[in-house]
């Protein structure tokens, strides 16, 4: 029987519908549920929404409608945005699902009669954002540190949970089991506050209604947190799936899945989850993501920067390490787009079988192995930057071997059977991360996503050229980056970001034939070289600087990525590098002297 696995999202809170942060938390669950189906294993996959207590209730009410009737209209919107991102979850639970309220009540009455929960009065600082209680000293002049606003005085009778009699078993566990929290820093941070104090709980409510009845005292509601983190345990309680392996969520809400959770655990004598790991937080452009700064990103907008959904759940992935901070801005995901999945990958997907369908291909032995262990240890520790860094060296590695080996030139078809190998280990191992583009190449060149084909031959069949995976996309003006204020000197010349440069390709080319144009006296057609299948056209103003004979074999420099551009009928196919003087009497063009191949990059 396959070993199982289970993989956890937070429930979201359905007040509004979801934006760019929870997409990033749902899509690293949904990559860490598709790379241990891929390790063979029996995979569970649970995410939801959280759908009681006064945050809800409030905007509910705002909306003139009934709680209830508010989220059932906002669910279809999760389930759309999960969709559109290709998340492939076994379960969307909602906490007003009529297993888990059955299942919340059976717990609190099992903790009431162990003696766990008992009757006080709570006095406190609560902030309905956060649903939670804050000490003064959690306070920033008042507000709560994450909603910037005032946390309100509630008194209340409540019933409280004995947290404090599970501090040292809480300390003896993190302590036994030093892979529990994660990461390291985090979990430091739990192991000071709880050595500190660790006081009881309140775990309901009554001055709304807006949640589930304690089982032993109707007049109370139960708090939201208490019934919300109870979800994971609903789901899977029944199904083999408890403990779960991982619990993921952002660095806002580690403290209730580290101290209060295991503590009901143990309350009820159940196992605990293995490991509960936080991300950290994206801002927007450098701001926090939040709506009414209007600095929020929601899925659709996520996915129409390209059209692709698995553009933005590559940047997400490579653009900050799993645990870390992160910064959210559309010009780097376009950039990333076109430089790394349209430049690179789709690059070498697309030549790879436009020449395969030109020249076939002979089966060989491929010895490019892609380090399969290694990938293998970095997304079981989630360093799915590092997973990324790897493959794409991988795809690097084969771009210039194709591009040394000239296979156009030398109609070796081996070369062509090796690469096509290449491609088929890196796209099963990027399958998770990226899984419809996958799908396309594994079907574009005739294998399946599984483990067991790394090592087995790619079949020779017929591939043929088939549409574009990634296409490139023009970022919109008002959405470019304006860069920082730049000194005296370099004002007036037109700064550009680092990243506008890095979309210029440069490449060494070499003249190898001039011919002149009739009726265009200034304009030679010049044949280049650039390491590519066909020598590249480019028309050039040189014919009254140059003569023919000093162009012939010259070493150039071309911008190789512009766009083709008709002149006098004939396509130019890129522009060279030269200087100019001031007044545009001379000028000279920029050469290589130095020995190095046609095609080489110039950076
Ligand atoms: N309902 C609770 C969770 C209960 S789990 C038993 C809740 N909901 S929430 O809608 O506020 O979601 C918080 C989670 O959404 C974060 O922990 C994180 O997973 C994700 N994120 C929301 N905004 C985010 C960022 N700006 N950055 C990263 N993750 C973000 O808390």
């Amino acid at each position: 029987m396959a070993e199982k696995f289970c993989v956890t999202t937070p429930i979201y809170y359905p007040n509004d519908i979801p934006h760019v942060g929870h997409a990033y938390t749902t899509i690293v669950c949904d990559v860490i549920s598709r790379w241990n189906k891929l390790l063979g294993k029996d995979v569970y996959f649970l995410t939801g929404t959280d759908e009681h207590g006064k945050k809800i209730q409030e905007v509910a009410d705002k909306n003139n409608k009934k709680p209830k009737e508010f989220v059932d209209e906002l669910i279809p919107k999760f389930k759309d945005a999960w969709k559109k991102l290709n998340i492939d979850y076994n379960r969307f639970i909602r906490t007003t699902d009529e297993d888990h309220v059955k299942n919340v009540q059976e717990v609190l009455q099992k903790v009431y009669d162990n003696g766990d929960i008992y009757l006080g009065e709570y006095e406190g600082l609560y902030c309905v954002g956060c649903e939670r209680y804050y000490t003064e000293k959690e306070l920033e002049d008042g507000n709560c540190p994450i909603h910037k606003r005032p946390a309100i005085l509630l008194k209340e009778k409540s019933y409280f949970f004995r947290l404090s009699k599970y501090k040292d078993r809480l300390l003896e566990y993190y302590n036994k089991n030093p892979d529990f929290l994660q990461p390291k820093k985090r979990r430091n941070e739990i192991i000071s506050k709880v050595s500190e104090e660790l006081k009881d709980f309140s775990i309901s409510r009554t001055s709304f209604d807006w949640g589930i009845p304690l089982p032993f005292d109707s007049k109370h509601i139960c708090y939201v947190w208490f019934d919300a983190l109870l979800n994971y345990y609903t789901a899977t309680k029944d199904n083999g799936f408890w403990p779960a392996d991982v619990h993921i969520m952002a660095k806002d809400i580690f403290w209730f899945h580290s101290v209060y959770w295991p503590a009901i655990l143990m309350s009820i004598g159940e196992p605990l989850p293995k490991k509960i790991f936080s991300h950290g937080y994206w801002t927007f452009n450098k701001e926090k993501i939040s709506k009414s700064r209007g600095k929020i990103i929601n899925i659709d907008d996520l996915i129409g920067l390209t059209g692709n959904c698995d553009s933005a759940r590559y940047f997400l992935l490579r653009q900050t390490a799993f645990g870390e901070d992160g910064d959210f801005s559309e010009e780097a995901l376009i950039n990333r787009h076109n430089n790394e999945l349209l430049n690179k990958l789709g690059n070498l997907v697309t030549r790879t079988s436009t020449l395969i369908e030109k020249y076939g291909m002979t089966k060989t032995n491929n010895h490019f192995k892609i380090d399969f262990d290694l990938i293998k240890k970095l997304y079981n520790n989630f360093e799915f930057d590092k997973v990324l860094n790897e493959i794409f060296s991988f795809i690097d590695s084969a771009n210039e071997y194709l591009q040394n080996k000239k296979p156009w030139e030398t109609k070796d078809t081996k070369i062509l059977y090796e690469v096509a190998d290449s491609i088929k280990q890196l796209t099963i191992l990027l399958s998770p991360i990226i899984p419809g583009s996958c799908k396309k190449i594994a079907k574009q060149f005739n294998f399946k996503i599984a483990l067991d084909e790394l090592n087995k031959p790619l079949e020779v069949s017929k591939i043929k050229k088939g549409d574009y995976i990634f296409t490139r996309v023009e970022l919109p003006q008002e959405k470019v980056n304006k860069p920082e204020p730049v000194k005296e000197i370099m004002e007036g010349v037109g700064i550009i970001n680092y990243e506008d440069w890095t979309k210029v390709d440069l490449r060494v080319g070499q003249i190898k034939k001039v011919e002149t144009i009739e009726g265009a006296d200034k304009l030679y057609k010049l044949s280049i070289d650039l390491g590519e299948e066909k020598e590249r056209t480019i028309l050039s103003g040189l014919r009254e600087i140059y003569s023919a004979d000093k162009l012939k074999e010259m070493k150039v420099i071309v911008i190789s990525n512009l766009a083709p551009r008709k002149m006098r009928g004939i396509m130019s196919e890129g522009m060279l590098l030269a200087a100019v003087n001031s007044d545009e009497s001379k000028c000279v063009l920029v050469s290589i002297s130095g020995d190095i191949e046609n095609g080489s990059k110039v950076c």
